[in-house]
C-alpha cells in the first residue's frame, strides 16, 4: 500500500508516501518539505494565524508537485495519513482537512496521527536491523523533552519529561537573546561548534537529584547573565554558545542513560528536530557504546518535521486495520499514552 502522509502542525508543510511494499527507509517513496521559516523570521517566531493561512497555500500543490516528482498517479494511494495532534490547531485543521478531503475523493482511507508517535518511530525507518521495542526514546524538539519507553508499537509509557522549556525552544531562546535570528536552534548549534569549551560552564539542570525529568528555563537565565556581563564579542558568544550545548547535551546524556537502566533497555533511540544535533548524536553514541549497546537516529533531515514519519507511522496503523471517520477532528493537545495499541 501508498501511504499519502500530510504533516502540518506547525511552522513546515511536509509531504511523503511511504510504500508499504518496499518498507525500510526504501518504502520512502517520495518527500518534499516547505518551510515557512522566511514568513515568520521578522515576528522572530511562529504566528499561528500566518502558518495556519500558508498551509491552506501550499499544502496541495505541494502534494500535487510530490506525487509529480516521484511519478505517482492519485489513483495509486492507498490511504492517507495526517498529523492530528499535537500541534497549533488551526495548522493541524488544514493539514486534516486536505487529508481527510483526499481520502474521501480517491475512496481510501485515512487516519490521523500523533507527530510525537511520528518522530518517535522515524528511525525504524531503515533497511539494516532497524531498531525492535522495547527501547527508550528520547523526544527533542521544538515543543517537547520526553522520554518515552516504548513497550510495543503504540505502547507508550512516559518516564519524564521537561517541566517547563523543551530542549529546542531553550536552543531557539537563548539564540534569541544572543542576537541570533529565528530560528536560531540550528545556528546556535553551528556556532557552538567554532567556541572554546569550558570558557564557559552552565549547570547540568536536575542531573544531581535522582528522577527523569528535565528542567531548561533556569540555563537560559544562566546564559542570559553571562551574556550581559560580557564583551559580547564574536568570540564570546561562539563560547557561549558552547557551554550551553555542552550543558543540554550532558544533562540529556545523563538522563538517558538512566532511562536505559531504570527501563531495563540497551537500545536508546533519538527523534526529533534537536536529535539533529551534532554534538548530542556524538555523545549519546558515546554512552550506548560504553554500555554495550545501542542507538538509533533518524538521518537529519528526519529528525525536524516532515511528511515521512507521518505517512510511515499512518502506514502501520492503516495496516493494523485502524481508521478515522469521515468528522475532521483534531488534538491541540494529546497524550500519548493514550494512544491504541497497533
Ligand atoms: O521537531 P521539530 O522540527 O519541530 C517540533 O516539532 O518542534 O524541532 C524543531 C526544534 C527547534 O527548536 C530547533 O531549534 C531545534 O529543533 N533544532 C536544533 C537543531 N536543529 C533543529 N537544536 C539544536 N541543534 C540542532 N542542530
Ligand atoms: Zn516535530
Amino acid at each position: 500500500m501508498k501511504v499519502l502522509g500530510i504533516e502540518s502542525s506547525c511552522d513546515e508543510t511536509g509531504v511523503a508516501v511511504y510504500d508499504t511494499a518496499l518498507g525500510g527507509a526504501r518504502g520512502l517513496v517520495a518527500q518534499a518539505v516547505y518551510s515557512q521559516i522566511e514568513l515568520h523570521a521578522q515576528y522572530g517566531g511562529v504566528v499561528p494565524e500566518l502558518a495556519s493561512r500558508d498551509h491552506v497555500r501550499k499544502t496541495l500543490p505541494l502534494v500535487h508537485q510530490t506525487l509529480d516528482e516521484a511519478g505517482i498517479a492519485p489513483g495509486e494511494i492507498g490511504g492517507v495519513a495526517y498529523t492530528a495532534g499535537p500541534g497549533l490547531v488551526g495548522a493541524l485543521l488544514v493539514g486534516a482537512g486536505v487529508a481527510r478531503s483526499l481520502a474521501w475523493a480517491l475512496d481510501v482511507p485515512a487516519i490521523g496521527v500523533h507527530h510525537m508517535e511520528g518522530h518517535l518511530l522515524a528511525p525504524l525507518m531503515q533497511d539494516e536491523d532497524p531498531p525492535e521495542p522495547p527501547f527508550v526514546a528520547l523526544l527533542v524538539s521544538g515543543g517537547h523533552t520526553q522520554l518515552v519507553h516504548v513497550e510495543a508499537i503504540g505502547r507508550y509509557r512516559l518516564l519524564g519529561e521537561t517541566l517547563d522549556d523543551a530542549a529546542g525552544e531553550a536552543f531557539d531562546k537563548t539564540a534569541k537573546l544572543m542576537g541570533l535570528p529565528y530560528p536560531g536552534g540550528p545556528q546556535l548549534a553551528a556556532l557552538a561548534q567554532q567556541g572554546t569549551p569550558g570558557r564557559f560552564r552552565f549547570a547540568r539542570p536536575m542531573t544531581d537529584r535522582p528522577g527523569l525529568d528535565f528542567s531548561f528555563s533556569g540555563l537560559k537565565t544562566q546564559v542570559l547573565l553571562a551574556w550581559r556581563d560580557s564583551d559580547q564579542s564574536d568570540t564570546t558568544r561562539a563560547d557561549i554558545a558552547r557551554g550551553f550545548e555542552d550543558a543540554v547535551v550532558d544533562t540529556l546524556a545523563i538522563k538517558c542513560e538512566r532511562a536505559l537502566e531504570a527501563a531495563g533497555c540497551d537500545t536508546l533511540i533519538v527523534a526529533g528536530g534537536v536529535g539533529a544535533n551534532r554534538r548530542l548524536r556524538e555523545k549519546l553514541q558515546a554512552m550506548a557504546g560504553k554500555r554495550g549497546g545501542r542507538v538509533a537516529f533518524p538521518p537529519p533531515a528526519l529528525c525536524t518535521d516532515n511528511g515521512a514519519m507521518i505517512a510511515f507511522a499512518g502506514a502501520l496503523r492503516l495496516q493494523a486495520g485502524q481508521r478515522q471517520g469521515l468528522e475532521i477532528g483534531v488534538a491541540p493537545r494529546w497524550d500519548m499514552a493514550t494512544l491504541p495499541a497497533v
